[in-house]
């Protein structure tokens, strides 16, 4: 699959997922809304721990990219508690979802349909803040997505990021659907380049999308490398557990990155 298809699969499978109301494409109520207008808000980047109030600051009159952050979330809590929002995402119906609950709201969300790496319909240090939920394991290479966020996010702007950790990666997907944890396969992981074609045609026989298993050295030290400072970090998991691996570790992290310039 070159990179033009899997974008379109991946949007498929996603607009999908929106359709059957996955977890993360179900759009956040009238009541949280108004409670983010006066100000009690929380917004996640893992499946449970709220981001720490500390990392956010004050975002009232921010300018805020949610980063692969469609789904009607992240963008109209950030919204009404006053930020300037710009959601980017491949799948038209998270959009959607952001879009539904801006009008709903009476809120204004700019919403584009585009790349995680690829943020050129924005100019250079255009962003506050960038909130990227866990999402770059539907990309095969991160470090551009790091990159891209360096270059649109302003000095002093932060980057929050949440994503898998790539242990969830070594063990057949099927087996832990199963219950057994069976070690298969070696970090970095493609869906696309390791897994049996037979399996990868029941994902794709479920409308699933593809997914890519990333080092920590592209995770972090990809951030690092693309200028950021990490500030901040935490792990998180299921709180009901969807997958036998829940139980021996957290599999998700969020890092908060700081882009700091070197005073000339
Ligand atoms: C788990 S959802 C995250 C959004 C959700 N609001 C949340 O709370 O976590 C992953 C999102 O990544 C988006 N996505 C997948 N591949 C993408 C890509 N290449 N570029 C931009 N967005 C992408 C999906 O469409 C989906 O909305």
């Amino acid at each position: 699959m070159h990179r033009r298809e899997l974008v379109d699969y991946n949007r498929k499978a996603w607009d999908h997922l929106a359709s059957n109301d996955n977890q993360w494409t179900v759009p956040v109520s009238s009541e949280t809304i108004e409670q983010a207008r006066q100000g009690h808000w929380q917004i996640v980047l893992t499946p449970e721990k709220p981001v720490p109030q500390q990392w956010l600051g004050s975002i009232s009159g921010a300018d805020v990219l949610c980063l692969a952050g469609g789904g009607g979330q992240q963008a109209p809590i950030l919204s009404a508690a006053g930020a300037n929002v710009t959601t980017l995402d491949n799948s038209p119906a998270q959009l959607q979802r952001d879009q539904l609950v801006a009008q709903r709201e009476g809120l204004e969300i700019a919403t584009v349909l585009g790349q995680m790496d690829d943020l050129s319909d924005f100019h250079d240090q255009a962003f506050d803040l960038i909130i990227h939920p866990c999402s770059n394991c539907f990309v095969p290479q991160i470090r551009p997505v790091w990159q891209e966020a360096f270059r649109v996010l302003r000095p002093g702007g932060h980057l929050l990021s949440g994503f898998n950790n790539p242990v969830r990666y070594l063990f057949d997907s099927f087996e832990m659907q199963k219950g057994n944890l069976v070690v298969k396969h070696g970090i970095p992981y493609s869906d696309l380049r390791d897994m049996s074609a037979e399996n990868r045609q029941k994902l794709m026989d479920e409308n699933e999308p593809m997914e890519f298993g990333h080092t920590l050295t592209d995770q972090i030290g990809g951030q690092i490398d693309a200028g950021f400072v990490i500030s901040g970090m935490y792990e998180d998991n299921w709180l009901t557990p969807e997958e036998p691996l829940t139980e021996y570790l957290d599999v998700f992290i969020a890092t908060r990155a700081t882009r700091q310039d070197p005073q000339p």
